[in-house]
């Protein structure tokens, strides 16, 4: 299953793909052919996917505070194995998607999902200094991911260069 997640969440951004290897393309084209384009229906699940993590990133910081462990292990196994899109696509359009991901966007997704998997275990193992380690890297990771391929909804990540190219 966590595979299966891993290969439809980056199924769903491979547009985006395009953008995170031409850096240099103006926004306009970016637009064009990346998140923005997608389906209505992939977007919408895209959106829900990531306020689902949005929410457990959240629900983590009570759960620390208080020594709740055992939900943060719970949470962070569901970002892991993550919530919604793996009954969402049909199999073509996994693997069609796939084949077409850059390296770079792979490599920022797999590194969320570790970072999870790396959380979980350090709840279950209690250990309050490696929770809040691996907490702040998947904070990390959201916004590495954010500032490369989701400018267009966060463009306070934008560089000051790109955000006058954006307004032109
Ligand atoms: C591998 C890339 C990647 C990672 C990792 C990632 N995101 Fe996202 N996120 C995106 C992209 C791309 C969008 C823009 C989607 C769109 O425009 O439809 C987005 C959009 C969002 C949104 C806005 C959703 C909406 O309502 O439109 C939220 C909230 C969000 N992400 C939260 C998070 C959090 C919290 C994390 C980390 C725990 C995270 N994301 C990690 C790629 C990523």
């Amino acid at each position: 299953m966590k595979l299966f997640f891993r290969i439809v969440l980056l199924a769903i951004l491979l547009p985006t793909m395009s953008y995170g290897e031409n850096k240099h393309i103006h926004e306009e084209h970016v637009k064009a052919t990346g998140v923005e384009a997608l389906s209505p229906d992939l977007r919408n699940l895209l959106a829900q996917e990531m306020q689902a993590l949005q929410s457990g990133m959240m629900s983590i910081i009570p759960a620390y505070i208080s020594g709740n462990w055992g939900e943060i292990e719970s949470t962070a196994k569901k970002m892991k194995n993550s919530y919604i899109l793996k009954q969402s696509l049909t199999k073509s359009q996994v693997k069609e998607l796939h084949t077409a991901l850059p390296h770079s966007f792979i490599e920022k997704d797999k590194r969320f999902h570790y970072l999870a998997g790396m959380l979980e275990h350090a709840a279950k193992n209690k250990k309050a200094e490696l929770i809040n380690f691996y907490f702040s890297e998947m904070n990390e990771s959201c916004v590495s991911c954010h500032a490369k391929f989701a400018t267009h909804k966060f463009p306070n990540f934008l560089s000051k260069e790109k955000k006058e190219e954006h307004t032109h």
